[in-house]
């Protein structure tokens, strides 16, 4: 299935992916909505993944310190391969960006899905909103 991946400003574009978000975070997995939004969302670089169709169905986010969060496939667009395109999409603007390492703290059902893309654990698994989580870091390629 073919997505078009592309960063999003937050403040023309935030209601849609505040949707997403809201769907697959707040009401699917239960995270408090104190946890869910943060003071990062308006000023982070966001994506939204589209359908052919021109439906947004996914977000994710990249901090300024590297690190990779909110990343959401709504539940009947999963498995078709959004999910790892918006990974990709973030690895590709923090290796232009010329950070050393992207990191994210990982629900641990999804640490074979990060692990695909190189990303291994770091420490012991934590409790974030009632989901285990543990961190994981992938080094980037280029040096200076
Ligand atoms: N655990 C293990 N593997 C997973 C996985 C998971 N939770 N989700 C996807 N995969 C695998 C797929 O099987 C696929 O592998 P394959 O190509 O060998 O079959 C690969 O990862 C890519 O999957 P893809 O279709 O790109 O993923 P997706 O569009 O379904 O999105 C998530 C993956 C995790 C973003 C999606 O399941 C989601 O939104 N989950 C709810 C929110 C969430 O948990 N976010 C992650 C917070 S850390």
């Amino acid at each position: 299935m073919t997505f078009h991946i592309r960063e999003a400003d937050w403040s023309r574009e935030g209601d849609v992916i505040r949707s997403i978000r809201t769907e697959v975070f707040i009401l699917e997995q239960q995270v408090p909505e104190s946890l869910e939004w943060d003071a990062e969302d308006p000023v982070c670089l966001h994506i939204l993944a589209r359908t052919g169709a021109d439906q947004a169905i996914g977000t994710a986010r990249l901090l300024g310190t590297g690190q990779i969060g909110r990343l959401a496939v709504l539940k009947p667009h999963r498995g078709h391969g959004a999910g790892r395109a918006m990974l990709g999409r973030l690895m590709e603007i923090a290796e232009r960006r010329q950070f050393k390492q992207v990191f994210l703290n990982a629900q641990t059902h999804a640490v074979a899905f990060y692990r695909a893309f190189g990303f291994r654990e770091r420490g012991t698994v934590f409790n974030e909103a009632g989901i285990p989580h543990v961190r994981m870091e992938k080094k980037l390629t280029h040096e200076d």
